[in-house]
Order: C-alpha cells, then structure tokens, then sequence
C-alpha cells in the first residue's frame, strides 16, 4: 500500500542523457518518452538534497534552521501575491478549471469535462452534484435539481460515456502509471439517488490526486505531487477538500503543512473511505508545466514559480516561537541563506555521469525564482567510482559515451545509485569565487 521510496535501481524508463520536461505546451506534446524518463526518482545524492533546502529546510536539519524561506522582496514589476488567489469564486458559480485555453475551461454549471491534450497528464472536472460510490471507485454526477425538487430532464445533457482517469503527472510512464488508481466518472442517473444518499454533505469541491506514484522521493513529492496540485486548485483559496489516492501517514504527516495550505478542509482517504461524500464539483488529476515549472501564462491569474516558492514559504513559516521570546530578542540570529535578492545564485554539485540530468531538473526553476544558476560538475577524480573501474574505462573517461552505449540503467545503477562524490577543495573553491565575485558583479580574479 502507499506510497513508498522507490527502488533506485527498477523501474526506470529507458533513454539517454538529454533532458527535457516534456511538458508538451498544454496541447499534443512532443515525443520525449524515454529521454526524460524516470530519471529523477532517486536523487539522493545532491540534487534532492539542493531540492529540500530551497524547498523544504525541515526534512534536512531539525536542529539548525537555515531559512530559505524568509520574507522575499518582490521583483520589480509585480505585486505580491495576492492571498485571494482566484476570482470568480466569490459569489460567482464555481470555477474549476483555472487554466487558460483548455477545453474545459468554459464549462458550464453542469457537465463532465475532461482535458486529456497535455503530454503528462490528463485532468477531469465535474461540474454540479457529485457523489462518491466507492465500491466502484467513482465519482457520480447527478442531475440539476428543478426548484420543485423533481429532477430535470437531465439525460440529454450529460453523455453517458463514463470517462476514466489515473490522476497522476507522469502518464507516459506506462508502468508507473498502471500502480495509479484509475477513477471512473459518469453521469448518474436521477433514479440512482436512492442508492447514493449522501453520508458527509461537503460544499467545497474535491481534488482528487494520489499520495502514490514516486512520492516517496522528494523531488517527485514536489514535482509530480504538490506543485501540480497548487497548479490545479490554487485559485480556489483552499476551498476545495483534497481526496487522496494511496492515502497514508507518513505522507500525511510528512507534507501537512502543505496538505493544510492547499485546503482548508480534512482530507479524505479515497480508498478507505466507504462513505458516499457529496461535493459541488470535482477536479480529479492535478495540472503539470514542466519539471518545477510554473507557466504563467498557462495560468489565468498569472502565477509564477515565485508564487509557488511563496505558498511553501507560508506554509512552512515558522510561527512557534513563544511571543516572549521573540520579544526579548535574545534568540540566536536564525542564519537566513539566499532567496533575497534576484542576485541569489544556487550551487548544484552533479556527480560524474549525470551533469545533463542535473542541470534539467533544477536549471529553468532556478531562473523562473529570478536565481541564478551554477553547476559543479564532478570530475573523475572526485568520484567514488575511480575505486570500481580502470582509469580508462568508458564509465569513467567518457560517460556521455558511455550513457549513450548503456542507456539509462548505468545512469540509474552506477552514475546515480553507485556514487559517492570528494569534492576537490581547490576546484570547488575556484567555483565558490567565481560565484561571489558575479554576485558582487566584480571581475573574476584571475588564477
Ligand atoms: C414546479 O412547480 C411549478 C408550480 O408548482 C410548476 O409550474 C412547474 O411545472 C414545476 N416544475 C417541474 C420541473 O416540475
Ligand atoms: C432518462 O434515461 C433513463 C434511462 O435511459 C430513462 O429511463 C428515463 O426515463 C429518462 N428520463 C427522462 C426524464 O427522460
Ligand atoms: C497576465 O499577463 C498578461 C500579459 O502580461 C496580461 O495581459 C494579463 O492582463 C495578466 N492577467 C492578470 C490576471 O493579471
Ligand atoms: C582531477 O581532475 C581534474 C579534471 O580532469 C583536474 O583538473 C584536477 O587537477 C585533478 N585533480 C587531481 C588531484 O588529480
Ligand atoms: C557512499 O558513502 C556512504 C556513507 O559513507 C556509504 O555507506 C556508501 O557505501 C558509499 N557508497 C559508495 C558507492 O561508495
């Protein structure tokens, strides 16, 4: 059951070295499966580290926190955020769908709408009264009710079709996604109230999405799990109950700052949960940009990743200082690291073999928080793996060719699973400096 750390070295996708998101623009969607596949759901090494401290300081250091997640000056030119994220929900008939040019976008009080255009993923809504079956794993929508109380004459608008949909980021992934629940909605018919009597009456929404899939690891928690379920509902002001798939307590314990900031509501255990609950719509599946994107203008409000960083900031502010001790201001100054100012630079150490993978999975996040990007790369030398292989194996002394020959389960066995990383003082110095220095925007000093 549940979600769990996934094997580091099984079930990763085939290909070579080139990353891309594979995003697919949010119609049809480039044919990246196999280059951009599975790599990331084990970043132990660095990368997941670097993914929790700009993320999630917490995870990595109870005792001595370094916070990333201070008060940031807004940039030139925006506002800050805005704590109503949406419009049109006060008052106005609900809107679900938060997102610019989709099909579903425009649908009215009434209806099934699923857009399935989007390379990784596919999300459904339900517009009107939606009641939970759960022995079939469905999500019911039931005819308007007429003022008098009978039911209208529904059976034409809704399509009897019943759609299917495993609400996960990752739907090029054939075998992942066979582990993702499928959830089924369709049009009930009036007659099958009866049988569906509501047994927690909700008047929020619900967003159905899964706590399964590689959220065990950390990067996919915030890349294929909470950034897209933000994406989907943060215009909803927390106004939505989050029904979740392989629901389980260390995700649930894990995340619930998150789970808090995303929904005001108690979360429902989708495949526990016998009771037939009733909302005024549905979502189920979450929105996906690219790997840590945001694209603001995917989005009707205009988000950015800035705004994503701020909802985490939120959520993870530290309010458990006792007011008297803030007063006598005699706490030990918290270190605050980076973040600040669009100067910040964030450091990534790849390991030997995987600069490419490195540099995809945080490079264009860092530019969208207005950072700026550097990356070591470990040479040979540094690497762990000199100890396993002649000096002039491939693996050592050209990876690409080697990656390129040997596919992605040397990069997942050797490069990302087999490694450790010394780092050579003296270069990584030279790095720290040149950081510095374009930081102050002072020349480079010379070797
Ligand atoms: C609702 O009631 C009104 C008056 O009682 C009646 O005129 C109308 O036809 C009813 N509507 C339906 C859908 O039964
Ligand atoms: C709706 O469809 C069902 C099954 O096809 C039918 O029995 C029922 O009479 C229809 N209701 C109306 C109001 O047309
Ligand atoms: C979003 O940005 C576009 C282009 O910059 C602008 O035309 C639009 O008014 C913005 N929308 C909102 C809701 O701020
Ligand atoms: C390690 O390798 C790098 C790059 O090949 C080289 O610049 C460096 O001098 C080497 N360091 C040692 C200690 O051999
Ligand atoms: C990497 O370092 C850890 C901690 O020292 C060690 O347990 C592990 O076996 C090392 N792995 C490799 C591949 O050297």
């Amino acid at each position: 059951m549940a979600s769990k750390l996934p094997d580091a070295t099984k079930g990763l996708g085939a290909g070579g070295m080139d990353v891309e998101d594979g995003s697919g623009g949010g119609g049809g969607g480039k044919k990246v499966a196999g280059r951009w596949p599975g790599f990331v759901h084990f970043f132990f090494v660095l990368t997941v580290v670097t993914c929790a401290l700009v993320y999630a300081p917490r995870f990595l250091s109870p005792t001595v926190p370094v916070d990333f997640l201070g008060p940031r000056q807004p940039s030139s030119g925006r506002l800050p955020v805005r704590v109503d994220g949406g419009r049109g929900n006060e008052g106005d008939a609900l809107v679900l769908d938060n997102q610019v040019n989709s099909p579903c976008a425009s649908m009215g009080a009434h209806g099934i709408c699923c857009d399935r255009s989007d390379f990784n993923t596919d999300v459904c809504f339900m517009a009107g009264e939606v009641r939970t079956d759960a022995a079939s794993l469905s999500f019911l929508l039931f005819p308007p009710q007429a003022p008098n109380g009978t039911a209208n004459d529904a059976n034409a608008t809704v399509a009897e079709k019943e759609e299917r949909v495993r609400p996960y980021t990752r739907k090029w992934e054939k075998h992942l996604m066979a582990n993702i629940q499928e959830v089924r909605l369709r049009a009930a018919r009036p007659d099958e109230a009866d049988a569906h009597r509501c047994d927690v009456r909700h008047d929020a929404p619900a967003l159905v999405m899964t706590a399964g899939g590689y959220t065990g690891n950390l990067f996919h928690a915030f890349n294929d799990g909470f950034l897209p379920a933000w994406l989907t509902v943060q215009h909803l002001r927390r106004r939505v109950v989050l029904a979740v798939l392989a629901y389980n307590p260390w995700w649930a314990g894990t995340f619930r700052e998150l789970v808090s900031g995303l929904s005001d509501h108690h979360v429902i255990d989708l495949l526990h949960d016998k009771r037939t609950h009733c909302f005024p719509g549905a979502i189920v599946g979450t929105r996906f940009h690219g790997i840590l994107a945001v694209e603001p203008a995917r989005t009707k409000d205009n988000r950015t990743l800035v705004d994503f960083h701020d909802f985490l900031a939120g959520g993870y502010k530290d309010d458990s200082t006792p007011p008297e001790a803030t007063q006598q201001q005699q706490q030990p100054r918290r270190p605050r690291l980076g973040l600040y100012s669009r100067r910040a630079a964030l450091l990534q150490i790849a390991p030997l073999g995987v600069p490419h993978v490195a540099r995809g999975c945080y490079e264009k996040a860092t530019a969208m928080m207005e950072m700026q990007y550097e990356q070591y790369d470990a040479a040979a030398n540094e690497s762990s793996l000199v100890r396993k292989y002649p000096a002039d194996d491939v693996v050592l002394r050209d990876p690409e060719a080697a990656t390129r020959e040997r596919g992605w389960d040397l990069t997942a066995r050797v490069y990302l699973g087999g490694q450790n990383v010394s780092l050579d003082l003296g270069r990584f110095g030279d790095t720290l400096r040149r950081l510095h220095s374009r930081a102050l925007r002072l020349p480079v000093a010379g070797p």
